[in-house]
């Protein structure tokens, strides 16, 4: 018998000697953490994050250039452009390939005019955000065609104000690139970028770019420093990138090729995004992949916030709710080729030929890349098919690295789903999969009745991924379903069984995690954020609560007192673990119940227990409560200090909470 069944057979055995005894509801529920019968090592990834593309995730959001359409190679080249004059200037716009500045960027604008202040006026995505003497980097490519003449960049307010101004000089007959830093005048989170001849005269432009000069870590080409913070704190075991169904791609043509991401900014061609047409209530035509964050930028990242980076590959398969294209079985070797080559580019000595290519982008150090992701949501016969030649390929050459296997989308939502799943469950097991990935969209009552979901899994070899999951307050991918928290009180629950398996789940991410609050396709999201700020959702608390008191080894706990809560019957779902650092139990405790429940709580097995401790209490008053940009901290934790604890004290919890007690231990 595994721990997590026994865990629960104890569970069960004295909820029923506790019932006959009499005891019952209104009896105080005891939990006794068993410091001396630590069980499962619980793996530093377990509590990880799953970047994607969508909600205008990275182009509009985590990436920080605010300029859309910045090398006019949307299939509408003008897209978010509109030509502009001042006076009585008279000039043309046209979009044209020949002597392009790469052969990633094929076309460029020719702006020529007769006089001064003709030119070209950007949106940025639903706007540009300014902030008041912030600073921002204007770069463009430029070639001078005829009459030298300077820019004139401008930053203008709704009302045509112009908000901060500079001028480009330098352009010579070969493409070369020029910057200039603009300070804006006030904060406008919906600004527009003017760019003018600034006299008679003509010039080629390409990949025109606005970026502010506060990026995370002040890195240009760089990210939105606000965004990198929220992720930062989250302190995640790893990163899941970069999708999602943006790896498959609507078409194999449109699958995301990590090798097109990296080397400069300039050199990567954009695509499509999937999640451009994929909502037809939630339309976003403009809305295109750049690779400005590309795989380098990711590694990066994951370095930054100390994550393990978790490439997801394309293995031959276009997304299956869509094409459901297949790479033939014989032609599967540019796929394969593309994830050694990968393994190489960031693991590889920086004298190997892709390992040259991170030395030469500026990191010589390997990144360490220990999990690979060999497709996203496939199903079929024709997943193992091609999971078994690049299990192979990987294996062979570098059998230190995990491999992730999928089992498709969320069961309930997709055709023949329970049984695709499970055929794909058994066929991973057989082939001794590393890791299986997992993914759940279901109401909140499926996540409190499912905290014992991989009690009684089978223990085969393979460890478990829950590699994406989230409370569908309305229904999966609804537009109306809200970050409240009745989803993320649901997803503690549900979390508490995860870290109770933890000999088998090791690792687990929510999903999607950022939402523009303008311009998203899928909601509830981790995070959200517009043009210049941004919060986290009740669920993102959730989540930083169980990363930040994750603990390395698991302690059973014995509760009496209670029946096992469910959606019907709520109650106390309970999970605890030893942070061997700092020599503290942890006690994450979830009160799903309308009322607070006074427990009794008894700590065996440790002489001591200091009387001083600290609790972090995370309630709301209302299920629906939220936060949002007007009230960001609605439901967010608050820490005190706990007192006159010991090795048994009483303690309530408030209703409808997630509470983390640390307790600190002698002996
Ligand atoms: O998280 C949104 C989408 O849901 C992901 O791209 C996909 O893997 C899943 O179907």
């Amino acid at each position: 018998m595994n721990r997590g069944m026994l865990h629960v057979c104890v569970i069960a055995i004295l909820s029923i000697v506790v019932c006959s005894t009499g005891l019952g509801q209104e009896s105080t529920v005891q939990l006794v953490v068993r410091a001396d019968r630590p069980g499962a090592a619980i793996s530093p990834t377990m509590w990880g994050i799953f970047f994607e593309d969508i909600n205008f995730g990275a182009d509009g959001g985590l990436y920080a250039e605010l300029v859309k359409n910045r090398a006019f190679e949307f299939p509408n080249a003008l897209m978010a452009w509109t030509p502009v004059k001042q006076g009585a200037a008279f000039g043309s716009v046209e979009i044209l390939d020949q002597s392009p500045l790469t052969a990633a960027t094929p076309r460029y604008v020719r702006i020529k005019t007769n006089d001064a202040s003709y030119g070209l006026m950007n949106d940025g995505f639903a706007g540009i955000g300014v902030q008041r003497r912030a600073e921002y980097v204007f770069s463009a490519f430029g070639r001078d065609v005829e009459g030298r003449i300077p820019l004139r960049v401008e930053l203008i307010g709704l009302s045509e104000q112009i908000l901060a101004r500079a001028t480009l000089k330098g352009f010579e007959t070969n493409w070369s690139r020029r910057s200039t830093t603009l300070r804006a005048a006030a904060t406008e989170p919906r600004a527009r970028l003017r760019v003018l001849l600034d006299g008679a005269g003509t010039v080629d432009l390409d990949m025109v770019s606005l970026f502010p000069k506060k990026t995370w870590k002040d890195r240009p080409n760089g990210l939105r420093a606000d965004l990198v913070q929220w992720l930062a704190d989250l302190k995640p075991g790893f990163l899941r990138f970069p999708g999602g169904c943006i790896v498959e791609g609507r078409y194999l043509s449109t699958r995301y090729q990590w090798k097109n991401t990296i080397g400069k900014p300039e050199e990567r061609r954009l695509i499509i995004n999937r999640w451009n047409d994929e909502f037809k209530h939630r339309p976003a035509p403009d809305y295109f992949q750049t690779f400005g964050l590309g795989f380098y930028e990711y590694f990066l990242l994951c370095e930054d916030i100390g994550a393990e980076p978790m490439p997801i590959l394309n293995c031959g398969m276009a997304c299956q709710f869509n094409s459901a294209e297949l790479a033939p079985l014989d032609q599967l070797q540019p796929y394969i080729q593309d994830a050694l080559d990968l393994i190489e580019f960031a693991n590889g000595l920086a004298t190997s030929a892709w390992g040259a290519k991170r030395a030469e982008m500026g990191h010589p150090k390997p990144f360490n890349v220990k999990y690979l992701g060999v497709g996203n949501e496939q199903w079929g016969p024709q997943y193992i098919e091609r999971y078994v030649p690049f299990v192979k390929a990987l294996k062979d050459k570098y059998p230190e690295v995990q491999l992730i296997g999928a089992t498709g989308s969320d069961p309930q939502i997709f055709p023949n789903g329970p049984k695709e799943v499970e055929f794909l469950q058994k066929k991973l097991k057989e082939l001794k999969a590393d890791i299986i990935d997992e993914h759940f969209y279901r109401n909140p009552d499926w996540f409190l009745d499912s905290a014992g979901h991989y009690n009684n899994y089978e223990r085969s070899g393979s460890k478990v991924f829950v590699g994406e999951y989230a409370a569908q307050s309305v229904g999966v991918a609804s537009p109306d379903n809200r970050n409240n928290w009745k989803c993320a009180l649901a997803e503690a629950a549900f979390m508490t069984g995860l870290e109770r398996n933890a000999d088998l789940v090791m690792m687990s991410c929510y999903a999607p995690l950022f939402g523009h609050e303008n311009r998203w396709q899928w909601t509830p999201d981790l995070i959200w954020f517009d043009n210049l700020q941004s919060y986290g959702t009740a669920n993102y608390y959730v989540q930083q609560l169980f990363s930040l008191n994750r603990g390395d080894v698991l302690l059973p706990v014995e509760i009496t007192g209670q029946e096992p809560p469910t959606s019907k019957q709520p109650g106390l779902y309970v999970t605890s673990s030893r942070d061997e650092k700092s020599n503290e139990i942890i006690l994450k405790v979830v009160n799903s119940a309308p009322q607070p429940a006074t427990s009794q709580v008894k700590i065996e097995g440790v002489r001591r227990v200091a009387r001083r401790g600290t609790q972090i209490i995370l309630a709301a008053e209302k299920l629906t409560d939220e936060n949002s940009l007007a009230e960001p901290k609605k439901v967010a934790p608050v820490t005190s200090p706990l007192r006159g604890v010991g090795t048994s004290f009483e303690y309530t919890f408030p209703a409808y909470s997630v509470t983390v007690l640390r307790l600190k231990t002698r002996g």
